[in-house]
């Protein structure tokens, strides 16, 4: 009794005043973090004292600090969160410095975007205690914050997410709860993937059939690989688009947290949904159904015309809508994947190719993306291009999206123009993030380590030109919402690291515990997030002699890992794996499982020889 009595008493005021608490894992890690002494305690009195008249302002310090009330008087004694816009030696646009003493907190920022970004680091100081819609809330009074001063600002200012709604359908309100998810971990540009192959998903006032037809398509569900082609006359029941006034609630939805949304209308390929509304788009005007896979590609045309001006008139209105939809400097107009081979055969490109010189398709798309930069750059606005828009010369303003490695990028930046680095190995959330037996089927991989791997600006290139980098979210295997945050999360706190924590400072089982603590945070949020990181890794290699080599490893850097060959069920009384080992002779079945701190953890990975098989490099 008297042992609980002595605890309660020190866990009181006395114990807040002079102990200091661990500092809370903090995602993306700031720039710099000196712990203090002692915590600061949110109670009753606690005010928020927002010196900045400007209303957007203070909406956004109470949107981001629910349960604090307003105070413009500092009264004394009361210990208040003190939010100020000011300049910050060494600071920029988005930087903050934030201090949190026993005695109060003042947060200040030279800008609106910086005080957002000190928000966000605040509200992930203070334990989470509930949730509402995927939101991350804090509790308020009797929280407490161990006291620190942070001076934080990000590396780059592209930090980017790209979540494609044409291959699957995400509605507005999971569009919103995307955007707030990426605004808590500091991503200020949502890239918005708007048409494709397999849906257009915005209105076109002057172009209705775009989205009458364009958004719909048979249903069917499977792997992507195996899905059945649609059949003429079925009825097309699957899809959606959004109006131009959910696109603009979108765009104020992410303005409000410091996010611009960038669109994607993929052109002069992927778009075989346009075409199926309007068959004159293309060189063959032939009546198409819209796909519902990717078999199609280079047996159907799925190109616009690059020879006709209709093209051109098509993507002005387009464009004039869009630009007018969307207040951020970019349009990104794609380029990728278009296969050209139906342009080899076309009347109308035969004429215009040698009218202007053009001796090759690779030529004739170039001068169709010129074409179209034209267009954007009439409404105002800047393109920008995935790394095809390379090849056969790129528009003289283009900024580069470099996706098929670091090649592209690199060499964009090499004729002076500014690239946004996503190569798939390292960015790709559509890829498998772990043992893919025990995953969804996709097509390629890419772990947690190999997204906080990423290393952004290449040796020899002029680093201003490098803006940043995103993680991209292709969605022909993310039937739905909670499958689009399974591939997100935690690949994209890695690229939120990498984007925004100065060069330099990796430290992998560092950055493994920040993202476990945000494990916990997910939970309370009803956020889902894959933990494929707990899965044993199975490799098979051939040795210089003999029948192959097993090689097992894992991601987390204090995992044991026990296995069995005899097709018993493998735990810690099993083989330790501590080397490369053989098959034994007549063995099918290898079983491998994970052990940390004495506990299973992850899936049991279960493979045939036959599997291992293949998997021999
Ligand atoms: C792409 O992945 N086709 C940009």
């Amino acid at each position: 009794m008297k042992k609980t009595l002595f605890l309660l008493v020190l866990s009181g005021p006395l114990l807040a005043q002079s102990v200091s608490l661990p500092v809370p894992a903090l995602i993306p890690a700031p720039q710099t973090l000196e712990p203090g002494k002692g915590t600061f305690t949110i109670t009753a009195q606690t005010r928020l004292n927002v010196l900045t008249p400007v209303a957007a302002v203070r909406r956004m310090v109470t949107d981001n600090l629910p349960g604090i009330p307003l105070s413009d008087r500092t009264i004394p004694n009361s210990r208040p969160i003190t939010v100020r816009l000011a300049a910050v030696s060494g600071v920029g646009p988005e930087g903050y410095d934030l201090s949190i003493r026993p005695t109060g907190i003042l947060l200040t920022a030279p800008e609106a975007a910086g005080l957002f970004y000190g928000l966000q680091t605040l509200r992930q100081l203070l334990p989470v205690a509930n949730s509402r819609n995927g939101q991350l809330l804090t509790t308020t009074k009797g929280q407490r914050i161990p006291a620190l001063h942070i001076r934080d600002q990000p590396r780059f200012g592209w930090r980017g997410l790209m979540l494609d709604v044409s291959r699957h359908f995400f509605d507005k309100a999971f569009v919103m709860r995307y955007i707030d998810q990426m605004a808590q971990y500091k991503f200020n540009i949502f890239h918005w993937h708007l048409t494709d192959d397999q849906g257009w998903r915005i209105e076109i006032k002057s172009l209705p059939r775009l989205t009458q037809v364009g958004a719909w398509r048979v249903p069917r569900t499977g792997a992507w690989g195996d899905i059945e082609n649609p059949m003429p006359g079925e009825s097309t029941s699957y899809g959606g688009y959004y109006t131009q006034e959910d696109i603009r609630e979108v765009v104020r939805y992410a303005a409000d947290r410091h996010i611009t949304v960038v669109p994607e209308i993929d052109m002069p390929g992927h778009m075989m949904a346009a075409i199926a509304a309007y068959p004159e788009l293309t060189c063959g005007n032939k009546p198409v159904l819209i796909p519902t896979n990717g078999k199609f590609y280079k047996l159907e045309d799925n190109t616009l015309n690059p020879c006709e001006d209709s093209t051109f008139l098509f993507v002005d209105k387009v464009f004039t809508e869009v630009a007018a939809l969307f207040p951020g400097p970019y349009i990104h107009v794609g380029g990728d994947e278009a296969f050209k081979g139906f342009w080899a055969q076309c009347a109308d490109c035969k004429p215009l190719m040698a009218a202007n010189s053009l001796r090759t398709v690779e030529e004739l798309q170039s001068y169709f993306i010129k074409r179209v930069e034209t267009i954007v750059q009439a409404k105002g606005k800047k393109l920008i291009g995935w790394d095809e828009i390379l090849e056969g010369g790129l528009a003289p303003n283009a900024t580069v999206m470099s996706w098929r490695g670091m090649k592209g990028g690199t060499e964009a930046a090499r004729q002076g123009h500014p690239v946004i680095m996503t190569p798939a190995q390292h960015c790709y959330l559509d890829l498998y993030q772990g043992e893919p037996t025990a995953e969804p089927s996709t097509y390629s991989m890419c772990r947690l380590t190999d997204s906080y791997a990423f290393e952004p600006v290449p040796d020899s290139v002029r680093t201003e030109l490098i803006l940043g980098g995103q993680g991209n979210l292709w969605t022909e295997s993310v039937p739905n919402g909670r499958h689009a945050e399974y591939m997100t999360w935690p690949r994209a706190f890695a690229l939120a690291d990498v984007l925004w924590t100065p060069k330099g400072r990796k430290n992998w089982p560092d950055f493994v515990s920040r993202v476990e603590a945000h494990f916990r945070r997910f939970d309370a949020a009803g956020i889902n997030y894959a933990q494929s990181l707990y899965n044993p890794i199975v490799a098979v290699k051939k040795p210089p002699l003999g029948f192959y080599n097993v090689f097992l490893s894992h991601e987390l850097p204090d995992a044991f890992l026990y296995y069995t060959t005899d097709s018993t069920i493998p735990d810690d009384r099993s083989l330790l794996y501590t080397k490369p080992f053989l098959m034994p002779k007549g063995a099918s079945l290898l079983k491998v499982i994970a052990y940390r701190n004495g506990k299973p953890i992850g899936r049991m990975v279960e493979l045939t020889a036959d599997d291992l098989q293949k998997r021999l490099k």
